[in-house]
């Protein structure tokens, strides 16, 4: 049986679901909700929320491995998103390293994981998405109308967030079965590669020490990035921001 709390308004889905994750809340709870008041970004950024706009969701796991071996879910996270935006409206996404889904080169979902250890050990893993669906160029604010789209701009169509939510939610659970089962990642990995845009571009990456410029070269196999720099010295990165550089 499928447990999901709907919530009409939140502050945030991830900060509502790791209060119950910390009373013990079991393993793949949802919390979805129809507005949230301080959605949060990446990197300290807000996300923006409008009221039966978008989707906006946080999905509970407690895997049963190391943290390191968990790290790959938000790119899994982001394969299960596109293959439901696919089956709902017929769009696909693509993925911009790590976890951005951006179509005609805007931003269309976003995705926030957030990590609780007990000593080494994985307590809990919040995966929260945001996915812009009904909104119009004009509800975002001034300074993401050029790079964020909804469904709704790309399809030209008001879409129904209820069915896109019980889509995402079957393909969300496929996933977990795949980590519960331990399940080869192969699937999530070959398509992460397929639809990335990053790989064979010139790419600055954004780091709090100041943006650095490298060639991206290919996605390894746990879904970091390996970069290559103008001095010639290569890295595999697994977090940060990047954006492809146009010169
Ligand atoms: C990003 O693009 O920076 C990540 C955005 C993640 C937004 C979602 S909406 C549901 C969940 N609750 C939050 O406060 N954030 C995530």
């Amino acid at each position: 049986m499928r447990n999901i709390i709907h919530l009409e308004s939140v502050d945030s889905t991830n900060n509502y679901l790791r209060k119950l994750a910390a009373e013990g809340c079991p393993h793949g709870q949802f919390v979805v909700a129809q507005t949230q008041t301080a959605g949060r970004g990446r990197m300290g950024r807000s996300f923006v929320s409008q009221a039966n706009t978008g989707i906006y969701m946080s999905w509970l796991l407690r895997p049963n491995c190391s943290p390191e071996d968990i790290l790959p879910i938000t790119c899994m996270t982001a394969v299960a998103v596109c293959d439901a935006i696919y089956k709902f409206c017929s769009v696909r996404p693509d993925i911009k390293w790590v976890n951005d889904l951006i179509i005609n080169n805007r931003k269309v979902c976003g995705i926030l994981t957030e990590m609780s250890l007990l000593g080494s050990k994985i307590s809990y893993v919040i995966v929260g998405i945001g996915i812009n669906v009904n909104n119009c160029q004009k509800d975002f604010p001034v300074e993401l109308q050029d790079i964020a789209t909804s469904l709704f701009i790309e399809t030209g169509k008001h879409l129904s967030t209820s069915i896109l939510t019980d889509i995402l939610i079957e393909e969300l659970e496929k996933l977990g079965n795949c980590l519960i089962t331990s399940s080869p990642i192969s699937y999530y990995l070959q398509e992460y590669r397929r639809q990335n845009i990053i790989p064979g571009n010139h790419i600055r990456i954004i780091t709090p020490n100041g943006d650095k410029l490298a060639y991206a070269q290919e996605i390894n196999n746990d879904f970091s990035l390996r970069v290559c720099y103008p001095d010639g010295n290569t890295e595999n990165i697994s977090s940060y921001e990047v954006s492809v550089r146009k010169t």
